[in-house]
């Protein structure tokens, strides 16, 4: 029987990860964290300074990979587990800039298009109903006003030291969806055929629901 495909895209911090996590939890899928990948070029870029020009041909020595550890999607750069490294705002901005070089585009869309064809995922990105996964089962667009996701990352980082204020927050939110909505190659867009569930007014509780609700109209599955 075919694997069954669900697409989630939308912005930065509209609840993509958290939400498809509990959803792919619910559901028995993997979940795959697609923005991971970028963020893993990016660091790989960002250590060994490689310059523009060079990217392109440095890509194959990059020796990206996603492997799945109890269930859990784990990122390595060769062997070394950088899961947690990627996820600074040095690395957010700079994985925003790199993942629009269409060369890094094509260096990862095999390696996501390959984990779909062979397991039941839920795969959460930018282009993943509109370009990775054009014929996938579902698409859901998620998204939340800017202010919105800012005040969530704000609440999420202001007991950490260094926490950025709340105008620095939704000053790169804004940033990133601009420069992932107007890069020439798989800008984030809706697709055709994707449902929009807008988070603005739901927690994670019921954007989890909605979407499951989702997902059970249109594949019968509801395990
Ligand atoms: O989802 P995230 O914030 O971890 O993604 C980091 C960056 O990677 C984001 O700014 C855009 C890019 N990205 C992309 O272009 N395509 C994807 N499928 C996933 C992420």
């Amino acid at each position: 029987m075919k694997n069954i495909n669900i697409a989630i895209d939308g912005p930065a911090g509209a609840g993509k990860s958290t939400i498809a996590k509990m959803v792919s939890k619910k559901l028995g899928f993997i979940y795959v964290d697609t923005g991971a990948l970028y963020r893993t070029i990016a660091l790989f870029i960002t250590e060994n300074n490689i310059p523009d020009e060079d990217i392109e041909k440095s890509l194959p020595k990059a020796d990206v990979s996603l492997r799945f550890i109890d269930g859990a999607q784990r990122v390595f750069l060769g062997d070394r587990d950088v899961s947690d490294v990627i996820r600074t705002p040095e690395i957010s901005m700079a994985a925003s800039r790199t993942s629009a070089i269409p060369a890094v585009r094509a260096y990862l869309f095999d390696t996501q298009q390959s984990i779909a064809r062979s397991n039941n995922v839920i795969m959460d990105g930018r282009d993943i109903g509109t370009v990775v996964l054009p014929d996938a089962d579902v698409k859901i667009f998620l998204t939340a006003s800017a202010e919105e996701r800012a005040n969530r990352r704000y609440k999420e980082l202001a007991e950490k030291p260094d926490c950025p204020s709340y105008q620095e927050i939704l000053d790169d939110i804004i940033k990133r969806d601009y420069q992932d909505m107007h890069r020439e190659t798989a800008p984030l867009k809706q697709a055709e055929d994707a449902v929009l569930v807008d988070t603005t007014n739901l927690d994670l509780e019921g954007s989890a629901n909605e979407i499951i609700r989702i997902i059970t109209e249109k594949t019968g599955c509801d395990k």
